[in-house]
């Protein structure tokens, strides 16, 4: 099944091409295409991300992304990797001559995409040069994220498939995340343990089958990817924080920081349910910087910054490794999935590795590539969506902020 995949759910836009080879107890997912456009710089100045203008940035990319896919051959003739198939080499992608197009079509396309100024006319310009794509299903997240930048996403996906007449699939992100291992060919054996970290969301997940989710726990305040900005945001550093506090905790490692030259809380590590709280930890780094600098008085050298970055991340460490342990003590799975954008981070990716093999459980990390927002992942999420028989009407599909599993 070939799916073409819509996310906007937070600050990247992006569109993916997947080929999904699926059944019910079986998913194999080909990577084939995809395009990224990350507004990250666009939001520094803003210290977050801010919904209007991520609203605005998504209309304007994912057009220009998807006429990148419709003008590379990929996504007109896609040939099966293992062969050499040359067929329809010759076809151009364009089309000569456009087809008279109902205007009853056009009218209901402009009244989706008009609220996104240019947005309307950028796909019709698409839709009358390009030929309809060889897919058979679109996928879209429809949430959770921020709403105004979800709709988006969902908007010029239904136009699409009410253009091209292929089926629109709801993703949810979250599950996107989840099955983003599925792209590094692995396979999730049940019942699993998937823990989710990502700027939004810090949760533990059950999960029975590819369709059952149950949260053992979450966290009651931040997310862990939302400390980890704070915490750089503390520091000077622009957002996304997380890979700036990795790089310093790692720069204080190779220099030889012990844990205990700063010493920071983990909050509720020993409690006996599997919640999170990751505010108080930010706030202990507030404080701390306070002491360290008198009140703003005394500038925070680079070797305290460094200190502090490393000994956040023991602190986050040590908390993930005792809740993923109490977890698989208390619900025994057989696969452990770990996803969401701050698996980007080595060191953690390397301490839930040595901690799995204790534990001796099978462990199942995305790549790193496909560890923050991406498409990919909404296209094989979406593909497994399209197992469910009860599936959502295009029309039915609206932007869920906090869409749960
Ligand atoms: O999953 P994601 O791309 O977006 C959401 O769905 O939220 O996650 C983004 C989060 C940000 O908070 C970012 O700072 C964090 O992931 N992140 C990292 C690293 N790379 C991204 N956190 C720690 N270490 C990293 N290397
Ligand atoms: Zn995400």
């Amino acid at each position: 099944m070939k799916i073409l995949a819509i996310e906007t759910s937070c600050d990247e836009t992006a569109l993916a091409l997947v080929d999904v080879d699926i059944s019910s107890d079986h998913v194999s997912a080909n990577l084939i295409q995809s395009e990224i456009f990350s507004q990250i710089d666009i939001h520094k100045e803003f210290g977050g991300v801010f919904p209007a203008v991520a609203k605005r940035e998504h209309a304007r990319h994912a057009p220009l992304l998807l006429k990148k896919m419709l003008a590379s051959r990929d996504i007109t003739s896609i040939k099966d990797p293992k062969t050499t198939d040359t067929t329809n080499q010759d076809t151009p992608n364009t089309i000569d001559t456009p087809t008279q197009t109902d205007p009853y079509l056009w009218a209901t396309l402009e009244e989706l995409l008009v609220r996104e100024p240019g947005l309307f006319e950028a796909t019709k310009d698409i839709l009358l040069t390009y030929r309809k794509p060889d897919i058979d299903r679109i996928a879209v997240t429809a949430g959770p994220g921020l709403e105004p930048a979800l709709w988006v996403g969902i908007n010029f996906a239904k136009a699409l498939s009410l253009f091209w007449n292929i089926p629109l699939i709801a993703t949810n992100h979250m599950k996107g995340h989840i099955f983003a291992v599925l792209l590094n060919k692995q396979k999730i054996e049940f019942p699993a343990l998937a823990f989710l970290m990502s700027g939004g969301h810090t949760e533990l997940v059950r999960m029975n089958s590819l369709h059952h989710f149950e949260i053992l726990g979450k966290t009651k305040d931040d997310a862990i990817g939302e400390s980890y900005d704070k915490v750089a945001r503390m520091l000077g550093f622009e957002y996304p924080g997380g890979p700036k506090i990795a790089q310093l905790a790692q720069e204080a490692r190779t220099a030889g920081a012990r844990s205990g030259d700063i010493i920071l809380p983990r909050p509720m590590i020993h409690t006996q349910d599997l919640d999170f709280s990751f505010s108080g930890l930010k706030t202990s780094v507030l404080y701390k910087i306070r002491d360290l600098t008198q009140s703003g008085a005394t500038p925070l050298s680079e070797e305290l910054k460094l200190n502090i970055a490393h000994e956040f991340e023991e602190a986050v460490t040590d908390i993930i490794l005792h809740k993923i342990t109490r977890a698989l003590q208390t619900f025994p799975a057989r696969t452990l999935v770990i996803s969401g954008g701050v698996i980007a981070n080595t060191y953690l990716r390397s301490r839930i590795t040595e901690r799995a093999e204790q534990l001796g459980i099978t462990l199942l990390l995305p790549k790193i590539e496909d560890s923050t927002d991406n498409a990919q992942m909404i296209a094989v999420a979406g593909a497994i969506e399209s197992l469910n028989t009860s599936m959502t009407e295009t029309s039915e599909i609206r932007a869920s902020g906090n869409l749960s599993y």
